[in-house]
């Protein structure tokens, strides 16, 4: 049987796959960030899951105004990285499992989740940095991957309880397939900022912390908090954090949180890194 052996929460900033690929981590700016993902990545490097279902949010790289899907499945073989306006990040192509897909696809929809089915999908920066804090610089990422996209950037958005509901369903997709595989599921975005308006650049480092930290030890607490709670304290882009609660609500009541870590500044962001671990 396939189980759902952990989870990742992480920020999905650009710059910081920027960085990357541009050869500078170690400067005075970036050094303290990725040196911060060490344990974490060591962590992941030695836990080496088979599969990582990313849920993440497309920023109008694959889709645009012309199709707003809430929750979309990507079922294909592969996903290239998008070409987000400087051309694609010279990264791996990101493998699917097509199988494991459908299926998740199949028990989500019978179980009322009408998911969108996605053969062809570009990914940008929401799923590939999250994979490069994950692994680094491979020649080709080690876990096959099952994009989950959720529409977080036209309103209305869904509830972060409606996302918490559907990682408790994408947890019985995983654990009704038969073939013994060790997945984990990435819970991307966040956390607090806003990108334009009178309150560009803001960070709100009390509301993350906190958040993080009920998010880990008592999520049912904060699964209702309003969109408007979000946009007023996270700012406008603060609402890509309702994505982590499909990653928590995947897991057991209890986790076993192997590392944290929160940084400001990351681009417009406060950066934030959360691996949890079913008991
Ligand atoms: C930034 C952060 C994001 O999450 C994003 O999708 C785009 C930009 C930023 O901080 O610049
Ligand atoms: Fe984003």
């Amino acid at each position: 049987m396939a189980k759902i052996i952990a989870g990742i929460g992480t920020s999905h900033v650009p710059s910081l796959g920027a960085a990357l690929d541009h050869g500078k981590t170690q400067t005075d700016y970036w050094k303290p960030l990725f040196d911060g993902l060490e344990p974490a990545r060591r962590w992941i490097a030695e836990t080496n899951p088979d599969v990582c279902i990313i849920i993440f949010n497309d920023h109008a790289s694959a889709f645009s105004q012309a199709l707003i899907s809430t929750f979309a499945i990507g079922v294909a073989p592969e996903f290239q990285p998008a070409d987000e306006g400087y051309g694609p990040r010279q990264v791996p192509v990101v493998k699917g499992d097509g199988e494991l897909a459908w299926h998740i696809a199949e028990s989500l929809i019978l179980d009322e989740f009408d998911m969108t089915i996605v053969n062809e999908m570009p990914v940008d920066h929401g799923l590939t940095v999250p994979l490069s804090v994950m692994y680094d610089q491979p020649a080709e990422w080690p876990c096959r991957v099952i994009p989950v996209c959720v529409n977080v950037i036209q309103y209305p958005q869904p509830t972060a309880n409606r996302c918490y509901n559907l990682g408790k369903a994408i947890r019985r997709a995983v654990e009704s397939y038969p073939e013994d595989l060790r997945v984990a599921i990435v819970g991307t975005g966040g956390l607090s900022h806003q990108l334009q308006g009178e309150r560009a650049g803001l960070i709100n480092s009390e509301f993350d912390t906190t958040f993080l930290e009920k998010l880990v030890t008592e999520p049912e607490t904060i699964k209702s908090m309003s969109h408007t709670e979000y946009l007023r304290e996270a700012g406008s882009e603060g609402i890509e954090m309702i994505m982590w609660f499909t990653m928590r609500g995947a897991l057991d009541d209890q986790v076993n949180e192997i590392y944290r870590f929160y940084h400001v500044p990351a681009s417009n962001t406060a950066y934030g890194l959360l691996v949890l671990e079913n008991e």
